[in-house]
């Protein structure tokens, strides 16, 4: 893929003469890296998309997505109406109407069966303006604890592992670290597929500078296959792993003293824990041989720099949160973060959910506020003009969400930018619960898996349509801005929901007139907080195209925190629950446990199963798939089987197998590839099932994942799992499947 997307980037980029009226300057809408990049409009209509060369995240380069952005915005399947249900069928009615029926509905809810009747399920795309509207109606308006992001899937397990290090939710790295580091420890991510610009920026400091790659992944992706050394672990065991290196490092004394002494807390404890995995041991549970895990501390304990980028292989597995701390101490116990080039480093996955985090998302209030602790709990309140007793001190995530709803406590849910009909675990399960509630479902296309369930449809405003800011991987302020209206009636979400403020009668704390309005409002509440962007405004913004924050008043932004070795960790500016009062502001290094994941193979389901992503889509397709140029490429679902496995089983390529696993099954063609080792396969993650039009085939591979969380975090384990391969009986390929309870 990476050669196909140079190809495109040169191609199109001789093409400079295209003809537009004017070009847009904005920022990507889709991965957490946030490239610039200039829409092209001709009479109204979007038309083309280049690549800002002045963007200092990607200096002039786009990947596939990016370049093929701009066909999202006129498509004929964008929703243009509001749509209500009557018996089976929706039907279009006003705006009036709609917003009427959802503020009527909410209303009744919260009436009957308090603020848990009600909930609120968003996206990680909107802006960092749309986000702080929502949190401030769910918590500030209907107070209820019932509000989360489809991050639950994505990064909640970074948000706890940040917090518990480090007192506050921010990720201490930045890109330029991946150009000057000497080192680049990449750890269960595959930045090649979703994150293209950025590892072009890694390869660019091999080639210039001759830093090294490290990889580790049970995949043999890219970047595995180009490391200088890879580590290729078996699923599930991150934290074996991790602990063998933290084991030499300390056995061999690779480690800064002095900042431990001086900048941590808990050293003896994790020192104790990591003396249980040497590297025979370490071997045996991981599969990666006894030298290989000597050679990677080695590398990484000697190197002047290093810098650790991890995403959906450390989150979405058995004890993420763990893992993510792991990875933190990593660094802390070899000082190695907070100087150029060292930094542990999570790579966001959706455009904006940085922002999001940032402003009440995570369980936070905003500003990074523990919501359980009195004082910030007052400052919000008392800017927002409510009883402080309104706020929830403790939000319920998707997951206990759709217990309630299966409980009968939560009614009525409102689902804003995201495709949980896709996207959430145990597809059967979760199905029946978006059947079961009252829906109402905000979206830029119709139709869609997940408005099929709707009660009430909300067409919004997609990116180019609306203006806003938008934080990526490295704490960068961007702004995405609107280039053309949005279709038909649609509204841009932050006109949606405070719409739906004014209906319930609370316009009053929503009377922006546009968004820079709202983004005055809410930067106040970051003053003195980690993410204080009190420095910032859009014309600051545009004119340094994009700021990392904390940037206070006067300020120009911080390309990377802790350089002073100093963390965020005393009670009153710490994020987490009570545990992380350090008085000094010093770092913890935890003493995490070890078991084995709560599924693995056995007689019955003797593989691995492990869902992602891959380059050419985004997410659950909604865009994507629309776009003929991406779905041409990979246009379904396919399971990868290694060749040994396939020649057992008798497999050929191509050939439609069925996935079972203990919740449901799926039928897609093998692809046979060493991609995979032995003993596990991959599914991509992106796919819906195809309509009866389209064949019918049930290819989601959320059918087979199951509902264990991590503790700490709630996201749920996509990537560990269990399930057998079974081969079609002739004939039966087609055949229609029905429920999820196959599993024998
Ligand atoms: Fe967009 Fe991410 Fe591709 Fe950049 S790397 S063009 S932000 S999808
Ligand atoms: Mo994510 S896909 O960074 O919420």
């Amino acid at each position: 893929m990476a050669e196909l997307e140079e190809g495109i980037v040169s191609l199109f980029q001789d093409r400079k003469g295209t003809a537009v009226d004017r070009w847009v300057a904005t920022t990507c809408g889709y991965c957490g890296t946030g490239c610039g990049l200039y829409l092209g409009i001709k009479d109204d209509r979007a038309v083309a998309v280049k690549a800002d060369t002045e963007a200092a995240v990607n200096k002039g380069h786009l990947c596939l997505k990016g370049l093929y952005e701009w066909k999202t915005l006129h498509h004929p399947e964008r929703a243009k109406v509001p749509l209500c249900r009557r018996g089976r069928e929706m039907h279009p009615v006003t705006w009036e109407k709609a917003l009427e029926e959802t503020a009527e509905r909410l209303r009744q809810a919260l009436a009957a069966g308090g603020p848990e009747a009600v909930g609120i399920y968003h996206g990680g795309q909107l802006t960092l303006e749309e986000y702080y509207a929502i949190h401030k109606l769910a918590k500030g308006v209907l107070g209820t604890p019932n509000i989360d992001a489809n991050t639950r899937l994505c990064m909640a397990s970074t948000v706890s592992g940040y917090t518990r290090s480090f007192g506050v939710d921010a990720p201490p790295g930045c890109y330029e670290d991946l150009d000057v580091s000497r080192l680049v420890f990449i750890f269960g991510a595959n930045p090649a597929e979703m994150h293209p610009q950025l590892w072009q920026r890694i390869l660019r400091n091999r080639k210039l500078n001759g830093a090294r790659i490290m990889v580790a992944d049970p995949r043999l992706t890219l970047p595995a296959r180009v490391a200088d050394l890879r580590l290729r672990l078996r699923c599930g065991s991150n934290i074996p792993l991790l602990y063998g290196l933290i084991n030499i490092l300390i056995k061999e004394d690779m480690l800064d003293r002095d900042f431990i002494r001086r900048a941590t807390a808990g050293f003896e404890d994790l020192a104790r824990a990591a003396a249980a995995f040497p590297p025979e041991r370490v071997a045996d549970l991981t599969g990666v041989p006894a030298a290989d895990i000597v050679a990677a501390a080695r590398l990484f304990g000697r190197s002047p720099s290093a810098v650790t980028v991890f995403c959906q292989g450390v989150n979405q597995t058995s004890q993420a949160v763990d893992a993510v701390t792991l990875i933190n101490s990593l660094h802390l116990i070899t000082g190695k973060i907070g100087r150029p080039g060292s930094a542990p480093f999570s790579l966001t996955g959706q455009a904006s959910a940085l922002s999001m985090r940032e402003i009440g998302g995570g369980g936070s209030l905003p500003g990074f506020r523990n919501p359980e602790n009195p004082e910030h709990r007052r400052q919000v309140a008392d800017y927002w003009g409510i009883p402080e007793e309104r706020l929830p001190r403790r939000v319920n995530d998707i997951n206990r969400m759709l217990e309630l709803i299966d409980t009968g406590r939560l009614k009525v849910l409102w689902v804003i930018g995201t495709n949980p009909a896709v996207s959430l675990p145990d597809l059967g399960f979760s199905r029946r619960q978006l059947e079961k509630v009252f829906l109402i479902v905000q979206d830029i296309f119709y139709p869609m898996e997940t408005a099929a369930f709707a009660d009430i449809f909300l067409p919004g405003a997609g990116w180019g349509e609306k203006t806003g800011v938008v934080t990526n991987s490295e704490r960068r302020l961007n702004l995405v801005r609107r280039a053309v209206a949005p279709p038909g009636e649609a509204r841009d979400d932050l006109a949606i929901v405070s719409s739906v403020a004014r209906y319930l009668g609370a316009g009053g704390l929503f009377a922006w007139q546009g968004p820079e309005n709202a983004f005055r409002e809410l930067r106040e509440l970051t003053r003195g907080r980690p993410n204080d962007m009190t420095g910032v405004d859009y014309a600051l913004l545009e004119h340094l195209g994009g700021v990392q924050w904390p940037c206070p008043e006067g300020g120009r932004g911080t390309p990377r925190l802790y350089t002073d070795g100093v963390f965020p960790t005393r009670a009153e500016e710490a994020q987490g629950y009570g545990e992380f009062n350090h008085p000094e502001g010093r770092a913890r290094l935890w003493a995490v446990p070890y078991a084995p994941p709560p599924e693995v193979p056995d007689g019955e389901f003797p593989f691995w199963l492990n869902t992602g992503r891959i380059i050419e889509h985004y997410h659950t397709r909604t865009r994507t798939k629309r776009i003929p140029e991406l779905q041409a490429l990979v246009p379904g679902a396919y399971v990868e089987i290694n060749p040994h496995d396939a020649a057992r089983l008798k497999i050929s390529e191509g050939e439609v197998v069925r996935v079972v696993s203990r919740r449901g099954w799926i039928e897609v063609p093998a692809r046979l590839t060493d991609v995979v080792a032995p003993g596990e396969v991959f599914v991509p993650f992106h796919f819906g099932d195809l309509d009866p039009g389209e064949g019918g085939r049930q290819q989601a591979a959320n059918h087979l994942t199951g509902r264990n969380v991590d503790p700490l975090s709630g996201q749920p384990l996509a990537k560990t799992g269990a399930c057998r391969i079974e081969r079609q009986e002739a004939g039966s390929m087609g055949q229609e499947g029905q429920g999820e309870n196959c599993s024998g």
